[in-house]
């Protein structure tokens, strides 16, 4: 079954919470974090659900008000069972469709081929690299989206 891709709501907090864990582990973003995230919702935050009856994944956007300032993909994630099965690409384009003329960036582990290869297929390009920026001295690469490169 294909998930409904559709904005979070209030009541999704608790389910969000316990799938970042799973997906992050040790670096998933604790209650308080998710609980900022969902206080900004009617403000710069954009939090998308894949739901399959359960949330299955989610996108989280920060999308500044001035349309001049670039996109912040903060998350992106798929349930484990669920991955390679085109979910994260279901968010990924619900993300890019949000954000039509304005310039998306995001911060990948140099590591995470997983998430590089998805990022590259839609068109994401690397521009920089912050050298040792992860506990662990792993890279981090930012990578820069605009839909004339699509
Ligand atoms: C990154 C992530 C969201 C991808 O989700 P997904 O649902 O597996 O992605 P999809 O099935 O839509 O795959 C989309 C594309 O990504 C690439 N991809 C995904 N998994 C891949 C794999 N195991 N090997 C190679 N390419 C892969 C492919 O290009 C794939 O297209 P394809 O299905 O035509 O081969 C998922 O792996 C995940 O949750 N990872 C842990 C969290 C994370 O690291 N998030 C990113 C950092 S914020």
């Amino acid at each position: 079954m294909r998930p409904r891709i559709r904005l979070a709501a209030p009541d999704d907090l608790e389910d969000l919470v316990a799938l970042d864990e799973v997906c992050f582990g040790s670096s998933a973003w604790a209650e308080p974090s998710w609980q900022a995230e969902f206080d900004r919702l009617a403000d710069d935050r954009v939090v998308l659900v894949a739901d399959e009856g359960a949330a299955v994944g989610y996108v989280v956007l920060l999308v500044p008000a001035a349309a001049e300032d670039p996109v912040d993909l903060l998350r992106i994630a798929v349930a484990p069972a669920e991955r390679r099965t085109g979910i994260g690409g279901q968010l990924m384009a619900a993300a890019l469709a949000r954000c039509a003329g304005r310039t998306v960036l995001l911060e990948v582990a140099a590591g995470n081929e997983l998430a590089a290869a998805l990022y590259r297929g839609f068109g994401f390009e690397e521009i920089s690299r912050r050298r040792g920026y992860y506990a662990g001295g792993e890279d981090a690469v930012i990578m820069r989206w605009q839909e004339d490169h699509e």
